[in-house]
């Protein structure tokens, strides 16, 4: 696990935008695993700016994100849909029938996990897998529990997450209580991981993830064992990891 120490959230998102265009640039048909939440907005930001002024080409590029909220319509504000489409796709030159996401409105779970598993799949995997750290180690919404989970599944939401996430709706009672999420083993088949993360309020779990005990009671301490990690935290992140880094 390679860790990059940014000054702030303005510094780690240029530095994980660095990591992201590279790769597209190496490989523009890439496919890439992406994330929703605060974390990666500032790095999506400076994606579309590099677009904007010709240094990045997203037409061969194919994207999977971790996770979508259960029951939430495409054009619903907080589906990560809608997300997405706010922060990058509808920004830069992707195709958007490459861009694919779990099937918040799909009834039945299994036919949306396996769907979405299969998409994965035929997309021939991901080559570069972003993602953000929840409070309580969670990657994806693969929450604290007694197994690392599998493939894409349906999961009940923690209360943590259920809480943090309120800031994005008008009330609590509005926040899914489910979403569909990629799982740790897929997750782990990325050939490459970059996790963002910033902010004091994470520094304990950035601790404990990354040089802790890897336990599934931890999700993200699973990155531990990945062969090609790169955690890019700001100082207020790392400002528990002291004399460890
Ligand atoms: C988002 C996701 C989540 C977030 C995590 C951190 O697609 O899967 O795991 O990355 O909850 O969220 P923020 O960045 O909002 O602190």
């Amino acid at each position: 696990m390679r860790i990059i120490k940014a000054k702030d959230y303005q510094d780690m998102s240029r530095k994980a935008a660095n990591i992201i265009s590279a790769q597209i640039i190496l490989k523009p048909d890439c496919v890439l695993g992406l994330a929703t939440g605060s974390s990666p907005i500032g790095a999506y930001q400076h994606l579309v700016e590099w677009y904007g002024k010709g240094d990045l080409d997203f037409s061969g590029v194919t994207t999977v994100n971790l996770d979508e909220y259960r029951g939430l319509p495409r054009d619903n504000a907080q589906s990560y849909y809608y997300f997405m489409h706010e922060h990058l796709f509808g920004k830069v030159n992707i195709n958007t029938s490459r861009t694919f996401l779990p099937d918040g409105m799909e009834a039945d779970q299994e036919a949306a996990c396996k769907k979405y598993d299969e998409t994965i799949r035929s997309v021939g995997g991901v080559d570069l897998q972003l993602l953000g750290l929840g409070h309580n180690g969670h990657i994806g919404f693969n929450e604290p529990g007694e197994v690392f989970e599998k493939g894409t599944h349906c999961v009940d939401l923690s209360e943590r997450t259920i809480q943090a996430n309120t800031r994005f709706f008008a009330s609590e009672e509005e926040v899914p209580r489910q979403a569909y999420t990629m799982g740790i083993q897929t997750i782990m088949m990325a050939r490459k991981i970059l996790l963002v993360v910033s902010g004091a309020d994470k520094a304990e779990i950035v601790r404990d993830a990354f040089f802790g005990e890897v336990t599934p009671q931890v999700p993200a301490s699973i990155l531990q064992l990945h062969q090609d990690v790169t955690v890019v935290a700001d100082a207020a992140a790392l400002s528990k990891c002291g004399e460890l880094l």
